[in-house]
């Protein structure tokens, strides 16, 4: 879970799971003209890159990837590079939010992240 290089190579079982997600959810989403999307625990950013962003409407605005381990968005950055996208280190369950992420996002997802996070009732406080 911390080694992005074996994440990417040992992440079918949660590839699969996420794709019965989207397939099932996806179609519900009202997508906002010039969305920008937060994908919470971007990992290594395959799933987000390779079966998310496929799917977000053409004049989407941003994507921003945020994970709380450096090391999976230093992955995620060498493998993917688009104008789009960004990469950020964020805990989602931290209790200060920085100032310029409140208000910043029409549409948050995340996949196989928050069983993870401890602090969950920290993590639902609707500040970004
Ligand atoms: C199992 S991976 C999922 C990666 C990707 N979303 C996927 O579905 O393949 C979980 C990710 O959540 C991140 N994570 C765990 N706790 C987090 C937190 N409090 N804030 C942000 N990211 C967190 C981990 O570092 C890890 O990269």
């Amino acid at each position: 879970m911390v080694e992005p290089r074996l994440y990417a190579k040992y992440s079918d079982l949660q590839r699969t799971d996420n794709l019965f997600v989207l397939d099932k959810y996806l179609r519900l989403v009202k997508w906002k003209d010039d969305a920008s999307v937060l994908d919470v625990g971007f990992g290594d950013g395959i799933f987000a890159m390779e079966n998310l962003k496929p799917h977000l409407p053409d004049n989407f605005r941003k994507l921003v990837g945020c994970d709380i381990n450096p090391d999976m968005l230093k992955f995620a950055k060498e493998n993917y590079t688009d104008p789009k996208v960004d990469f950020l280190k964020l805990d989602i369950s931290a209790e200060e939010t920085p100032v310029e992420l409140e208000g910043e996002f029409d549409h948050i997802f995340s996949f196989y992240t928050l069983h993870w996070v401890t602090k969950q009732r920290q993590t639902y406080q609707p500040n970004i």
